[in-house]
């Protein structure tokens, strides 16, 4: 039996309110705004190739092996990995990985809630009719217009911000379950709905070849980390957001499975947004490269041109608010859930300090689309760098940590008592992907993105 100790800050009413929570936090951002502009940006095909065998061999691994972290460990992924180092005999140092999960966590949502401002600006102009008979200039021109003007962003990020901590001052569960079980099936119906529209108004054929017509000419080392990087920030994984979740989780809910379905749905809307996005991109003569503003530049004209198109744009926007919303708010978990043990700072006050920080930071973001454009450090803006240093160094740099602890520090007979399953096949399998290949793929892919391997 697992143990059958409850966290101090609650536990989910079951399987199912797990699998939302860690929906809404594996869903958001980074499957509809970022999936697709990153896979224009790294040809196509042999990407989209590279991150499913990620997500497959790496991420889903890891994914068992974080959640099976937090509910042994049932408290902020910190104090978790301190207590759990202790039962395993190992250094206090294995603290680090908590501290390096909150400081990803900050510098991430400092970045996410200037984009998520971005779709609350779009809920705005749906709703005004600015997409109406909008065509390939004019979805360029909003675009420009809105990230050009840094006090408008700066508004959008304040008020997202403000949105996510009042959520987390009141605590999580309760609000996010319901929002997360009525918001992420109409989310993706609406995907669905607009994939239906790409395929009878844009150029489907020339989009399904350019996300599976894998052309490994176009696969630099670069984008292999690039890949390898996003199935990390796609699922969650790697800064403490899924351990402090599943350190919520009862004890006779089987991690696998739930894992399984958190990553299948993660996956097919990311392919879903792809879906929608590239046909229109092809049909109208946009650029797949066009970086950040892809999906802003977009689904506008879908929303232009369809029948109806003016409400289902307003929703689109209003639901990506809302998928970004429930990441944001696992984006600040580890580091208030932190304060709240160590520094018995009251749920609420620790919420807001988080929350204040990370908006600070959100100010180079925002200034790196207008200001600060031409301002780069290793050739990269402020956001660039931002983005690089945790989604591709940051986050697998976590799940590598987590892997070695899980596979190697601790003891398998404690691992097979919280996945609860038979030391048979599936077991084995999984314990060779976190003992071997996963913590020797992403040396690797690293190794081999500074060109040194
Ligand atoms: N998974 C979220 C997304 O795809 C982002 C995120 C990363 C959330 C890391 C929490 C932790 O948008």
């Amino acid at each position: 039996m697992a143990t059958e100790s409850t966290s101090i800050h609650g536990e989910w009413s079951g399987r199912l309110a797990f699998i939302l929570a860690a929906t809404g936090s594996a869903v958001g951002l980074g499957n509809i705004w970022k999936f697709p502009y990153i896979t224009g940006e790294n040809g196509g095909g042999a990407f989209v190739l590279v991150y499913l065998l990620c997500i497959l061999l790496i991420g889903i691994p890891i994914m068992m092996a974080e959640i099976l972290l937090g509910r042994r460990g049932r408290q902020s992924p910190m104090n978790t990995m301190a207590t759990l180092a202790r039962e395993a005999g190992a250094g206090q140092a294995w603290k680090l990985l908590g501290i390096m999960g909150v400081v990803a966590g900050f510098l991430i949502l400092s970045f996410y809630s200037v984009v998520a401002g971005w779709a609350l600006a779009y809920v705005e102009r749906a709703a005004t009719g600015a997409f109406t008979g909008i065509d390939k200039a004019g979805v360029e021109q909003l675009f420009a217009g809105l990230v050009g003007d840094w006090e408008r962003l700066l508004g959008w990020h304040t008020l997202f911000m403000v949105m996510t901590v009042v959520v987390v001052a009141r605590g999580v569960r309760k609000g996010l379950e319901t929002a997360v079980s009525v918001l992420m099936p109409l989310l993706f119906l609406i995907l669905v709905l607009l994939v239906g529209y790409a395929i009878a108004q844009g150029d489907f054929a020339r989009a399904v070849e350019f996300m599976f017509r894998a052309d490994f000419s176009k696969l630099t080392g670069e984008s292999i980390l690039v890949a390898m990087g996003h199935s990390f920030f796609t699922l969650s994984l790697g800064m403490g957001a899924i351990m402090i979740y599943g350190s919520y989780l009862p004890s006779h809910v089987s991690i696998g499975q739930v894992t399984l379905v958190v990553a299948i749905a993660d996956t097919v809307v990311a392919l879903l947004a792809g879906l929608a996005i590239f046909p229109i991109v092809f049909s109208q003569g946009l650029e797949a490269g066009a970086g950040p503003g892809l999906i802003f530049q977009t689904l506008p004209l879908a929303f232009g041109q369809m029948p109806g198109g003016a409400i289902i744009g307003v929703m689109f926007f209003v639901m990506l608010t809302f998928a970004a919303w429930s990441s944001a708010i696992s984006l600040i978990e580890p580091a208030v859930t932190w304060l709240v043990e160590n520094m018995s700072m009251p749920r609420a006050t620790a919420a807001v300090t988080t929350g204040f920080i990370a908006w600070l930071l959100g100010i180079g973001t925002v200034l790196s689309f207008n200001e600060w454009r031409d301002v780069t450090w290793f050739g990269r803006t402020f956001f660039d760098n931002l983005d690089f240093l945790t989604t591709n160094i940051m986050l697998p740099l976590g799940g590598l940590l987590i892997s070695i602890f899980v596979a190697w520090i601790m003891q398998r007979a404690h691992l097979l008592d919280e996945l609860e399953m038979p030391d048979g096949a599936v077991f084995q399998l999984w314990h060779f992907l976190i003992r071997f290949f996963a913590p020797a793929a992403v040396i690797v892919i690293f190794l081999n993105s500074v060109g040194i391997i």
